[in-house]
């Protein structure tokens, strides 16, 4: 009998490490092993202030099977930011995170920046290591759901590479039981303090990186940083920690995506990075990021 401290794991879910059968079962549903091809993600929609019920339906069944939909609006003309609002009330996304740099309506405005004190990689052009959002949140603050929406891409560079967690975690199962368990342990994890000019801004946050949500699916917290990151000093930990990064590195498992104007990502909180990029005096990458404590639904 493996020990789960999570209470939502029940003796039926398909997450519990003692009920191969109903890991089997669900498991069987998934597509093995395949990352959905852009076209099995796209949804087009004619108005985000009118969403019609089809185009509704269509980007929750991607969230529901891959966790993730990428929409492309028919006309370009507006994007105001609030269309991330309207669009979020409508996919039963409405309860925002306001992190650190995020605007004051709590959508966050992904743009080069000058920013005082402490320096976050997503406002640079730097590229961004694989991770979910919201990893350093409190566990009853996580982040389940998000929508980026491409109001310019860069001139050059700035694509996203995207991995349904579910996929991952079937990838370690198969290989090895004991890696879920280890990466299911409540001491999984820590992110320590972020401290700016010597005064504690948030506070170092442990917990382990498979969750199961209240809704009974899966949810991951991840950073694939070298710095920032205390893992548990385990050698299973280790060992299903590489496992992730291999995984992640080999690009025949993830999708890349190259957002243009007008498209955008609804998602599950899925795994994710971005290349390094470069703007130009006419062309300047913007992008509308809005999270939520709520997943797709
Ligand atoms: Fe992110």
């Amino acid at each position: 009998m493996i020990h789960q401290a999570n209470p939502l794991i029940t003796s039926g879910s398909s997450f519990n490490l003692n009920n191969n059968a109903a890991y089997i079962q669900w498991r069987k549903k998934k597509p093995a092993y395949s990352k959905p091809a852009l076209g099995d993600l796209l949804v087009r929609i004619k108005d985000p202030y009118q969403l019609s019920d089809d185009e509704i339906k269509a980007i929750v069944e991607r969230c529901e099977y891959f966790n993730m939909a990428i929409y492309q609006l028919s006309n370009t003309n507006n994007q105001d930011r609030s269309l991330v609002h309207v669009l979020g009330k409508r996919l039963a996304l409405s309860n925002l995170d306001a992190n650190l740099r995020a605007d004051n309506d709590s959508v966050s405005s992904l743009e080069v920046r000058t920013q005082a004190g402490n320096q976050y990689i997503p406002y640079t052009n730097k590229a961004l290591s694989w991770h979910t959002d919201g990893y350093y949140n409190q566990l009853d603050k996580q982040v389940f759901g998000i929508i980026m929406h491409c109001v310019r891409p860069a001139d050059a560079g700035g694509c996203n590479q995207l991995f349904n967690p579910e996929e991952l975690y079937i990838m370690l199962r198969d290989e090895n039981a004991n890696y879920i368990e280890a990466l299911m342990h409540p001491e999984a994890m820590t992110i320590p303090d972020n401290v700016e000019a010597g005064k504690v801004i948030r506070e170092a946050q442990t917990g382990p990186v498979f969750i199961v949500k209240p809704d009974g699916r899966l949810h991951m917290r991840f950073s694939a940083r070298k710095r920032n990151i205390i893992w548990r000093d385990t050698a299973v930990t280790h060992k299903a920690v590489e496992m992730i990064n291999t995984l992640l590195a080999d690009e025949t498992n993830v999708l890349k995506v190259a957002l243009q104007a007008g498209q955008g990502i609804v998602c599950n909180n899925v795994l994710h990075n971005r290349s390094g990029f470069t703007d130009s005096d006419t062309q300047k990458r913007l992008m509308y990021r809005a999270r939520y404590y709520d997943a797709v639904g």
